[in-house]
């Protein structure tokens, strides 16, 4: 198992810069630190900003991609920062409950 992570890490690091990540992993690089591992807001971070379980969300793909995009209240607008493509992954990952 120890090999197994090991490997995964290795190659994750050797991954050329124009690897796509795919949405659980950029969720983890970019919207885990306010919204928690599991996006479930538990996090200290989480309950200090106060955000709401993205796992239990009922916003649609379309409104989700928007929050994404232009941010709202102290979460920060993603436009230009993530690939419309990027973008549009990730909120097809929230709308299905992070999995
Ligand atoms: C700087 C901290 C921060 C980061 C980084 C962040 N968010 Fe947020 N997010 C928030 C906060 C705070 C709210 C609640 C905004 C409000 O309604 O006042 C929120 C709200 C949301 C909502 C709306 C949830 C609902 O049910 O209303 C979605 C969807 C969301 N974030 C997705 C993401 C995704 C995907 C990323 C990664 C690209 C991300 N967030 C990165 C802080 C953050």
């Amino acid at each position: 198992m120890k090999k197994l992570v090991a490997a995964v890490i290795v190659s994750l690091l050797a991954a050329p810069s124009a690897w796509a990540a795919g949405a659980s992993d950029t969720f983890q690089a970019k919207c885990a630190a306010c919204h928690g591992k599991d996006g479930k807001g538990q996090s200290d971070m989480a309950k200090k900003l106060g955000v709401k379980d993205l796992t239990v969300t009922k916003l649609p793909v379309a409104e989700i991609e928007k929050v994404i995009q232009n941010g709202r209240g102290k979460m920060t607008p993603w436009k230009g920062k993530l690939s419309d493509a990027e973008i549009g992954a990730l909120a097809k990952f929230v709308a299905g409950g992070l999995k």
